[in-house]
């Protein structure tokens, strides 16, 4: 049975504990797996992603700034020591290049008897392979996996613009975002 990296050495032993993938590859749905492009893969994030292009895949979406090696593998780490908390994927193609990647993270609750709800964040597809229903298969996976650990249900905020996108995934219109910047 897979365990996390952290379990494995002690969290106090973060330099060599935390190389192996973010959360248990057995909440890949193979369903999915199987759905996408010949030779295109989708697994969890890991430390060496840093090289296979997850940050600029990130840029299709948002700024990002100029993230050190040494300060994605420390953010990377204090992910991976909260163990059940942040599911980060991402799909390759056949040369292992990331080229899409999504995100939900499981938020505890005392209220609906210590529910648990995912949040769905920063769903990416290059420009150049979006229109492969990439993004359909990043969000079903991510589905998959919030309903496998027990979330109630599944959030995200998106603008207008890509409001059809998450219909076809399932989702629908509830309620209203709001926000302060800081
Ligand atoms: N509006 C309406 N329908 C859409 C849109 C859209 N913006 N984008 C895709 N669709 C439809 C497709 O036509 C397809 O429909 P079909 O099944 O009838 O053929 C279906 O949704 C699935 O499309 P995919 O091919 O899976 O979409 P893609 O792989 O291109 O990924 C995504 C969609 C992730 C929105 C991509 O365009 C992208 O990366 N955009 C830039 C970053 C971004 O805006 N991300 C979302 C941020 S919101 C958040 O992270 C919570």
């Amino acid at each position: 049975m897979w365990q996390s990296p952290v379990a494995i050495t002690g969290a106090e032993n973060m330099s060599h504990s935390t190389h192996g993938p973010l959360f248990s590859p057995s909440l890949i749905s193979a369903d999915v797996t199987s759905a996408l492009p010949e030779k295109y893969t989708m697994r969890p994030l890991q430390r060496s992603d840093y090289k296979a292009g997850v940050l600029d895949v990130l840029r299709v979406l948002t700024t990002v700034g100029e993230i050190s090696e040494q300060a994605w593998i420390e953010r990377y780490d204090w992910m991976a020591r909260r163990g059940d908390e942040y599911y980060i994927l991402v799909v390759c193609d056949g040369e292992e290049k990331v080229v899409g990647t999504g995100c939900v993270v499981v938020e505890r609750k005392f209220i609906h008897n210590l529910g648990l709800v995912g949040h769905i964040e920063d769903i990416v597809v290059n420009k150049d392979q979006q229109g492969k229903k990439l993004g359909l298969r990043i969000i079903e996976a991510l589905d998959y996996i919030a309903e496998k650990v027990g979330c109630y249900k599944t959030i995200l905020d998106c603008s207008e613009t890509n409001e059809g996108f998450y219909v076809k995934c399932g989702y629908k219109r509830v309620g209203l975002e709001m926000a302060q910047y800081y």
